[in-house]
């Protein structure tokens, strides 16, 4: 049976391809998407992805991986990334492999973005790649993973 991963995406990531386009480019959250089902079925994996504007709610789907036996998660938290202890604590609930993901190089930013709650249980972080990065990720959480190119 084939692995899934989850991916996943926080707040105003439904706004990309409008939202501060110099910054986090122009494709959109479908584009995202269409990359990221493309790289998953080079290495044979099923996907589920999603995005939430609310804490909660991603809470709640972080939970559904675990649940559902996912093999990892790939998440961008977005804004959460640097607020969020209850995310920090569902992902390290779910005992599962987690790779960061931003799109921006949140370093080269304000220092508020500095920090994140995530990297505390995240395995791996990508910054800076542009929406490229979620392809990245995914590759990686395959080799972790064990899943081969086909
Ligand atoms: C982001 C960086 C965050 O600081 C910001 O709040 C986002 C997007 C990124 O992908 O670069 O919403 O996670």
């Amino acid at each position: 049976m084939a692995q899934t991963i989850y991916v996943l995406n926080g707040p105003n990531l439904n706004m990309l391809g409008v939202r501060e386009p110099e910054k986090y480019g122009a494709a959109t959250l479908a584009d995202v998407e269409r990359l990221c089902g493309d790289t998953c079925k080079r290495f044979g994996l099923d996907m589920v992805f999603r995005q939430s504007n609310i804490e909660g709610e991603l809470v709640t789907i972080i939970q559904e991986a675990r649940l559902k036996k996912a093999a990892g998660i790939v998440i961008n938290p977005a804004a959460y990334t640097h607020t969020s202890v209850a995310i920090l604590d569902a992902l390290t609930l779910t005992e599962l492999p987690v790779i960061e993901i931003h799109i921006t190089n949140v370093h080269q930013r304000e220092p508020f973005r500095h920090h994140s709650y995530v990297s505390k249980v995240a395995k791996a972080v990508m910054a800076g790649f542009g929406v490229q990065g979620y392809s990245l990720a995914i590759q990686g959480l395959a080799a972790m993973i064990g899943a081969k190119e086909k």
